[in-house]
């Protein structure tokens, strides 16, 4: 655990498979010396993840593992607790966690999915939505459990769909109310440790 201004910092890990913009808004927020958590591993299933130069940038340990070798999770495990990772943030991460994992680490896990879950799990949430005429959709933070994106929730911000609206441009205006949700998700479940 890492001490800061007196205080202890709850350690946790971002997964991450991609572009990496949450996780960069995470350590962002952990940099701030009032933050209650330190950004202290990054996990990738993507050697090429553009996310993964914010490990140097940011000074902060990363694991590229290959998560298509079952045996993985063992390592990775490892990794966690000798880093002392008491939460897990996936990010963007398009791999699926074994049951056996998840309840190694149940109820530590969180994942933000773009959509207003329990509606349009899955991909190309963006595309499905305005395909429907839905009038909103949003951004949630959920707990992860063995079945995709149906963990409980923790936060869920709406966002109203413009006429206009494309899923490149709806996207884009969803992934900045997913900056703001993410670390207000991870403070509230560090708050109800
Ligand atoms: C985000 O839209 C997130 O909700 C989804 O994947 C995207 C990841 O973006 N799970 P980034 O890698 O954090 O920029």
């Amino acid at each position: 655990m890492i001490k800061l201004n007196g205080f202890k910092k709850i350690n946790v890990a971002v997964f991450i498979s991609g572009r990496g913009s949450n996780l960069k808004n995470l350590i962002k927020t952990a940099n701030n010396p009032n933050s209650k958590f330190a950004i202290s591993l990054i996990v990738s299933n993507n050697s090429k993840a553009l996310g993964l130069k914010l490990a140097k940038k940011f000074k902060i340990k990363k694991k590229i593992l290959n998560f298509n070798n079952k045996s993985i999770e063992k390592s990775l495990l490892f990794a966690l607790t000798e880093n002392n990772i008491k939460i897990i943030c996936l990010a963007g991460f398009m791999k699926i966690l074994s049951k056996n994992f998840i309840s190694k680490f149940n109820g530590k896990i969180l994942n933000i999915h773009p959509s207003l879950l329990p509606k349009y799990k899955g991909l190309n949430t963006h595309s499905r939505v305005i395909r429907n005429k839905e009038r909103f959709s949003g951004c949630t933070v959920h707990f992860v459990n063995s079945k995709l994106d149906s963990g409980k929730i923790v936060l869920q911000k709406k966002v109203k769909i413009l006429k206009r609206d494309t899923p490149r441009s709806l996207s884009s205006r969803i992934l900045i109310q997913e900056h703001i949700l993410y670390p207000k998700a991870l403070n509230k479940i560090i708050d109800s440790l």
